[in-house]
């Protein structure tokens, strides 16, 4: 057998990645680690980069783009980055009214919620995000080993801010309007899709290694609806992707779990609501992603230690694991703990055998 020294300095080809190792479901010494939202949020140097730039032209601008989403990298090595933008970029670069509104999120100047409010969801042609393009191929370059992971929205998630107006805690009207204009809602949800599938296409074709799609909100939902309303939309975006791995990530959907798994993913993502373990039997054969609670890394330095090792053993009970937390990195989050997660996760190597 091969033996490999997974601490060893990274290998020029992001496709050798511990990562992309991980994503394709070879057991690993130890998980590769990286962190949703670790680009901007709660990292000094993002929020002295962003003074007086409005987050979405951020979004547009190809230096900055590069520089943040390369900050988390230098500062805690994680083993993988994230592109810096937002779910909304490829809406707003379709025309449609919407800003991101500091301590809020995403803001429509007028939500979508008729059939004449469609026509503003025309395709996203790739030359209206060219500047997506040229960050991923700088950033490619600047990486070298380290893979860079694209990303979208799910249409769910999508839909909820578009038809809501802004973001909400019960998604009342977007199920409403789900549940008594049907035809309208996959009509929404198709042109939606196609907007996201663009847009990660034009990711993966300047060369991100490995897209990951977010269904923030689809856990509002019950596995029926889920399976009749979004499922076949969240398939079509993850069906369009070629040839790079695909990560599947909701919030709240232990309980269909098989469901977004099935929709196409290569590996699931779970929140912390599920230890690993379990969700290993939930979707037999499939490499995991998770599951620190955010929350959590506010707690004494004990208990997240311990709870890294829960989560490193728990994660051995999959095919893979690649290390992340079970939603976003919180605003206040002490940068300096992050790093002792990844210095931690990174040190697992060989600390138990696979079982
Ligand atoms: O993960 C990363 O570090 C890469 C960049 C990234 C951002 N948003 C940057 C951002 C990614 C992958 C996203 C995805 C995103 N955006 C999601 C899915 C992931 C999740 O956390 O559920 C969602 C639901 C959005 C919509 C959105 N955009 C919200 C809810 C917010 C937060 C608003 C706030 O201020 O609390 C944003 C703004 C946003 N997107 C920020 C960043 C760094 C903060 C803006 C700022 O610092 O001014």
């Amino acid at each position: 057998t091969v033996t490999y020294d997974e601490n060893a300095a990274a290998p020029a080809d992001p496709s050798d990645s511990l990562f992309a190792r991980a994503c394709r479901g070879e057991r690993t010494s130890r998980p590769p680690v990286w962190f949703m939202r670790q680009a901007g949020r709660s990292l000094p140097e993002y929020r002295r980069l962003r003074e007086g730039v409005p987050m979405l032209e951020s979004c547009t601008r190809p230096d900055m783009v590069t520089e943040i989403t390369l900050q988390p990298v230098r500062r805690y090595g994680v083993d993988a980055a994230i592109f810096y933008s937002d779910i909304v970029v490829p809406l707003r670069a379709v025309g449609v009214d919407v800003d991101v509104k500091p301590g809020v999120g995403p803001v429509l100047g007028r939500p979508i919620r008729s059939r004449a409010d469609l026509d503003l969801l025309r395709p996203l042609e790739p030359g209206e995000v060219s500047f997506v393009d040229e960050a991923v191929r700088a950033l490619v370059g600047e990486l070298g080993g380290t893979p860079l992971i694209g990303f979208a929205g799910a249409p769910f998630t999508l839909a909820s801010y578009l038809v809501e107006g802004g973001p909400s805690k019960h998604h009342e009207v977007t199920k409403a309007l789900m549940h008594s204009d049907p035809e309208l809602w996959h009509e929404l949800l198709s042109r939606v899709a196609g907007i996201s599938a663009m847009f990660l296409d034009v990711q993966v074709r300047a060369g991100a290694s490995a897209v990951q799609l977010f269904d923030s909100w689809a856990g509002a939902l019950s596995a029926a609806d889920y399976a009749k309303y979004v499922h076949p939309h969240s398939a079509e975006v993850l069906d369009s992707v070629i040839d790079v791995p695909r990560i599947h990530f909701g919030v709240g959907t232990s309980e269909f779990l098989p469901l977004m798994a099935s929709a196409g993913a290569d590996v699931v993502g779970v929140d912390w609501r599920l230890p690993l373990d379990e969700a290993a039997l939930r979707v037999p054969g499939k490499p995991l992603q998770g599951n620190l609670d955010p929350a959590l890394l506010g707690a004494d330095w004990p208990v997240v230690e311990r709870e890294v090792h829960r989560i490193v053993a728990e994660g051995r009970r999959a095919p893979a694991h690649i290390f992340n937390l079970g939603h976003g990195v919180l605003p206040a989050t002490d940068p300096g703990v992050l790093a002792r997660v990844v210095e931690t996760v990174q040190a697992a190597g060989g600390a138990g055998v696979a079982g």
